[in-house]
């Protein structure tokens, strides 16, 4: 949540580079933004509610356009609903220093009475307030800007990325700290850039410095020097980024998340295919911790998640179970980590996760590897907190992923759970080589079926279906077993950007609850595979068109598809795969709908892509 930026130049200026990079990262949150920069000798700040562009045009006077130095934030509020004078940057009361936040101040409260005692006014509700005025009070005249950030930060309880400028002593500084959410840095001859993500960073370098807990960055044009919270220098290599910034656009497409559907059968391909061996029955991982005698101790598997990678996680479960035969559990994050799990040391607790920065995924995590499990995750963000913190990890090769309704990650993670349940099934035993063989091919297989599923065809008949039913009194989703999950994410996806009521359930739990809502106008998405469930399935659409209910039907059981209103026919696939073809059509459902319905969807109002706080 919250994006931060920030520049400081030898010459030109910083601003438009500033709203650039602000641009990238307001999927982090957009309910207002604002820049601080130094000009003039002295701090100057606009802010805006609202998205970005009303900032753009709060600075069109070109009043700050000759800055060297400045930083940039854009917010999803946490303390104090989203106004002007709650967006960032704040300020301390004499105006010398700007500072932009992302994360939570949990000891905000004490520290703003102490300050009040002192007399200090306060203007916003933010928690961030307090950081500016703390850290003005410590800069004194004069003053060293890193020391007063640290000195601050001494005083702080909390999760924080910080990036503070201050005029008078070192006019031409920034200085960054990170403890929890990311912040990393691009150094480049004359100018020196920060941001919370690197997507930020990839137009001026792909060369990025990811800080690290407790660090305080220092930012000089063309330099940077990176501190412990004494002030002790520490060493942070810069990392080589695989993205460029043609990865981190929209290209052609109206919006990311379209672009994200149809890039899935490259995301499944960069997934899967470097990591099998069909001819030898292996799955091979380059990532560490995956071997052969780490796999045969898996005794039960503890997954972790929220929001779509918690689906992930459903079906991952399946997947174990039914290939690898190991027991496995589900459970929200943020449940897990307020009960009393019991977990044993050949417990694998596995996290999935898109953005690795979940609070309660990585809380979560932490608290299974108290409780003696082995901590693993499945995520797509190499630098991110939880590959750092896991004891292992597989990634999932979706790249950047922008559009805040996950699409391409879930199938990246189903993808990888796949080849983790076939690999613990070999290990164990579970699976003899034949049998991975025909698993491994079945996955192969699957790419061309869904590039094939993505069609312009496809698309115009999910249109059509939009059409007629972007204004219904609501939806429900039914899909059984391995696709139960996969109701469930039908239906995120269409209340995340669309805003209709709609409800996932298990197609055989509809009669215990759900069927009362059935009636004219109210449309249910069946999930009906061929299989062993089909005829079950088949029968509760029945019940829905019995009710007067309208049924749109995604699947390849015939039988089920004959008697729908609406059918959007899905390629076979392996069950244990399926999930990959039936979420599709689901996803671009919600997408035609949402337009109908004049939705902004990549930036569905009140969410935001990473969600860094409880
Ligand atoms: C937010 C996003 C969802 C995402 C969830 C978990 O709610 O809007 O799209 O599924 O967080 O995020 P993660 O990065 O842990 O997968």
């Amino acid at each position: 949540m919250c994006g931060i930026v920030g520049a400081v130049l030898s010459e030109g200026a910083v601003l438009e580079g500033l709203l650039d990079g602000l641009r990238a990262l307001e999927y982090r949150g957009y309910d207002s933004a604002g820049v601080a920069v130094g000009i003039e000798g002295g701090v100057s700040i606009r802010r805006q509610a609202g998205r970005l562009e009303s900032l753009e045009q709060a600075l069109a006077d070109g009043a700050l356009d000759g800055a060297r130095i400045g930083i940039g934030h854009t917010r999803w509020a946490t303390h104090g609903p989203p106004t002007e004078i709650n967006a960032h940057p704040h300020t301390d009361a004499g105006g010398r220093v700007a500072l932009v936040h992302n994360g939570i101040i949990e000891n905000y409260l004490e520290l703003r009475e102490e300050l009040c005692e002192e007399g200090v006014e306060f203007v916003s509700d933010t928690d961030t307030e307090v950081l500016a005025q703390l850290v003005g009070r410590y800069l004194g005249r004069g003053g060293d800007l890193a020391a007063a950030v640290r000195a601050t930060l001494a005083r702080v309880r909390g999760y924080y990325a910080i990036a503070a400028l201050a005029i008078d002593g070192d006019g031409d500084t920034l200085v960054c700290a990170r403890q929890g959410p990311p912040l990393c840095l691009g150094i480049v001859a004359g100018g020196a850039h920060l941001a919370s993500d690197p997507l930020a960073l990839v137009r001026h370098t792909r060369e990025v410095v990811f800080l690290e807990d407790g660090d305080v960055a220092v930012l000089r044009p063309g330099s940077c020097e990176v501190t412990d919270g004494s002030g002790g220098a520490v060493e942070r290599p810069a990392v080589l980024l695989e993205i460029d910034a043609e990865q981190a656009g929209r290209g052609s497409y109206p919006h990311f998340m379209l672009k994200e559907i149809h890039e899935q059968p490259d995301v499944l391909a960069r997934t899967a295919f470097d990591r099998i061996d069909e001819v030898g029955g292996e799955v091979r991982f380059v990532e560490e911790g995956w071997e052969v005698e780490r796999l045969r101790a898996i005794e039960r598997v503890q997954l972790l998640a929220c929001g779509t990678a918690r689906y992930a996680c459903q079906v991952a479960a399946f997947q174990l179970e039914g290939l690898a035969g190991v027991p496995a559990e589900v459970d929200y994050a943020s449940e897990f980590r307020y009960r009393s799990p019991c977990l044993s040391p050949d417990t694998l607790a596995l996290a999935i996760s898109q953005s690795g920065e979940t609070a309660d995924t990585l809380a979560a995590l932490r608290l299974a590897r108290e409780l003696g499990a082995r901590a693993g995750a499945i995520c797509n963000v190499p630098e991110s907190t939880l590959v750092r913190e896991a004891d292992c990890f597989l990634m999932t090769c979706a790249g950047p992923e922008i559009g805040v309704a996950s699409t391409k990650a879930f199938v990246s993670q189903i993808v990888t759970s796949y080849l983790l349940a076939v690999a613990v099934g070999r290990a164990r035993g579970t699976l003899d080589p034949e049998r991975v063989r025909g698993l491994l091919a079945d996955l192969r297989l699957l790419r061309p079926r869904l590039a094939q599923l993505l069609s312009r065809e496809t698309q115009e008949r999910i249109a059509a279906i939009a059409e007629r039913h972007h204004d219904v009194k609501g939806f429900l989703f039914l899909g059984r077993g391995i696709h139960y999950p996969v109701a469930l994410e039908g239906a995120l996806k269409l209340k995340e950007i669309s805003y209709m009521h709609a409800e996932g359930y298990p197609a055989g739990e509809m009669k215990h609850g759900p069927i009362a809502l059935i009636e004219p106008g109210m449309t249910t998405v069946v999930i009906a595979n061929k299989g062993p469930l089909a005829e079950k399935v088949r029968s509760n659409l029945e019940q829905v068109r019995a009710r007067g209910g309208q049924v749109i039907c995604v699947g390849s059981d015939p039988g089920s598809l004959a008697l729908a209103d609406e059918t959007i026919e899905v390629p076979q696939a392996t069950p244990w795969l399926a999930p990959v073809l039936s979420v599709a059509p689901l996803q671009l459902l919600a997408y035609e709908i949402a337009l109908r319905r004049g939705c902004d969807i990549d930036k569905p109002r009140n969410l935001a892509k990473s969600v860094t706080v409880e």
